[in-house]
């Protein structure tokens, strides 16, 4: 069996639309009001909404450290929420540790992309992932493509 995934590389945020900047934009600064104490590994999620709401996200972290959430998912739970009938178009994410922006893109940990699918099959409508590092960014156009062979159904 052979699974094709297709995840799009690029060097400079200003091959982005200006939409997308801003999104990257948008995820960098709420990173930057991370509660991650016990890490020091703060990320930031921006979404675009259908309606065009931008809704901002980061990990929150816990002394009892599996009680802490990730930026992802503080963002999405926010957003299904707020906005229970709005597709997320595209979510970005952005870190920032050791003093600066990392320059590799982070990808979503697992419970956030199954989180992320359920949000896409929910609202019908596939998500860009926008993996932005200061170097490198990475986009897939929908979460199948981070997330193969994925479980999304009880039958
Ligand atoms: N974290 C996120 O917020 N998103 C990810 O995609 C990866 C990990 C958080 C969880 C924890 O607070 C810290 O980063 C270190 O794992």
């Amino acid at each position: 069996m052979h699974i094709h995934i297709e995840i799009e590389e690029y060097s400079s945020i200003t091959e982005l639309s200006k939409t997308e900047q801003l999104l990257v934009q948008k995820a960098k600064e709420i990173a930057l009001q991370a509660y991650a104490p016990y890490s020091k590994f703060q990320v930031g999620a921006a979404l675009l909404l259908e309606n065009g709401v931008i809704v901002t996200g980061n990990n929150q972290e816990n002394v009892a450290y599996p009680s802490g959430l990730c930026a992802e998912r503080t963002a999405i739970f926010y957003a299904n929420a707020q906005f229970p009938d709005q597709a997320v178009h595209t979510l970005a994410i952005a870190v920032f540790r050791n003093n600066e922006f990392a320059p590799m893109p982070i990808t979503p940990c697992g419970s956030c992309r199954q989180v992320m699918l359920e949000t896409q099959n929910r609202h019908r409508h596939p998500m860009r992932v926008i993996m932005a590092g200061e170097k490198k960014i990475y986009i897939a156009n929908s979460v199948q493509d981070i997330l193969p062979l994925s479980f999304d159904s009880l039958e």
